[in-house]
């Protein structure tokens, strides 16, 4: 039998009392790519094999086991993710404890939680089967991520990451400078409604953020989109029809980016470890059993989007950095 989600302002979802308030702003403390050599040899060096899987985004790292990385390997880590967007490891043996306190290295942790499955790509509101940056709506989104699968099926229930900082390089200059100086609002209400009419009870109300539409990256100082449809409802400085039509624009400038994404393939023991503040991702759903699919999902929160008038594009910066040096070669 096929269920169509009921979706809108129901009574059930009129009279919902989340238990909990919404999350608080955090201080974050400096992010640890800032520590990294620049060339990141420590962690490379501790590889078999560097594979660049598409020129723009994504990276796997073979013979790494991440229980055994040191400090310094660490800082790389999120200095490659930071460049790289998603950094991807398979046969790993680490538990969830293991897992947890890999992340803590990276700041404050938010709750653990289970990857999560969806069961059709085209169902109304499914948000998790669109692009989006995890809790994008919350006032510090999380910044390094990792998603650890546990199970997999056969086939199915791949991940897709696209670079937000390589969608910001392809616009024309004229967007570049319109897009600069515009914020987004983003809104977790559809997913909650969503929630509370399929009978979960959500831990928090919806809330509403807005954040600039392009912001800058603490470490490398690279401009990036955050921009994702599944949460971004309204452009603040736009009229209502701009608005439509410019996010109708930037969806399918997401989507259409093939040449900026890399899909990702699960097995049992494979981690992603992506920069969630320059990475939009999508699960796909679908033809498989949802039951044969578990993750393990840890992240810290992030500063406060911000956009730096001074910060650079992608290509700004390598080719002001010329061919040969570090960014040219790991971007
Ligand atoms: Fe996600």
């Amino acid at each position: 039998m096929t269920t169509i989600t009921q979706y809108g302002l129901t009574e059930k979802a009129l009279s919902y009392q989340a238990p909990h308030p919404a999350v608080a702003e955090k201080e974050t403390s400096k992010d640890r790519a800032a520590f990294a050599d620049p060339e990141k040899k420590s962690l490379l060096a501790a590889a078999t094999k560097v594979r660049h899987l598409t020129p723009y985004v994504g990276t796997e790292l073979v013979g790494v086991q991440l229980s055994q990385l040191n400090s310094q390997q660490k800082d790389e880590l999120a200095l490659l993710a930071a460049e790289r967007g998603v950094v991807f490891f398979r046969d790993q043996h680490i538990d969830i404890d293991q897992q947890y306190e890999l992340t803590k290295h990276y700041g404050d942790t938010t709750k653990a939680d289970s990857g999560s499955n969806y069961s059709d790509i085209r169902a109304y509101s499914n948000y998790g089967a669109d692009y989006h940056s995890d809790h994008s709506f919350e006032i510090n989104p999380p910044a390094y991520t990792m998603l650890r699968l546990v199970r997999t099926p056969e086939t199915g229930g791949d991940t897709i990451f696209t670079s937000q900082t390589a969608l910001y390089d392809k616009l024309s200059p004229g967007f570049q400078k319109l897009f600069d100086s515009l914020h987004a609002v983003h809104s977790s209400e559809a997913g909650f409604l969503n929630s509370v009419n399929r009978g979960v009870t959500p831990f928090r109300g919806p809330v509403r953020r807005e954040h600039p539409l392009v912001r800058t990256h603490p470490v490398t100082g690279v401009k990036s989109l955050f921009y994702n449809p599944s949460f971004v409802i309204h452009l603040s400085e736009l009229k209502g029809q701009e608005a439509i039509h410019t996010l109708n624009f930037l969806r399918e400038h997401l989507h259409a980016a093939d040449d900026l994404t890399v899909r990702w393939k699960w097995e049992p023991g494979s981690v992603a470890f992506w920069d969630n503040r320059v990475i939009a991702h999508r699960a796909i759903p679908g033809g498989y059993d949802p039951a044969q699919r578990e993750g393990k999902r840890t992240a810290v929160y992030g500063e406060k989007p911000y956009f730096d008038p001074k910060s650079e594009s992608l290509s700004e910066k390598t080719n002001r950095l010329g061919v040969g040096s570090s960014v040219k070669i790991t971007i």
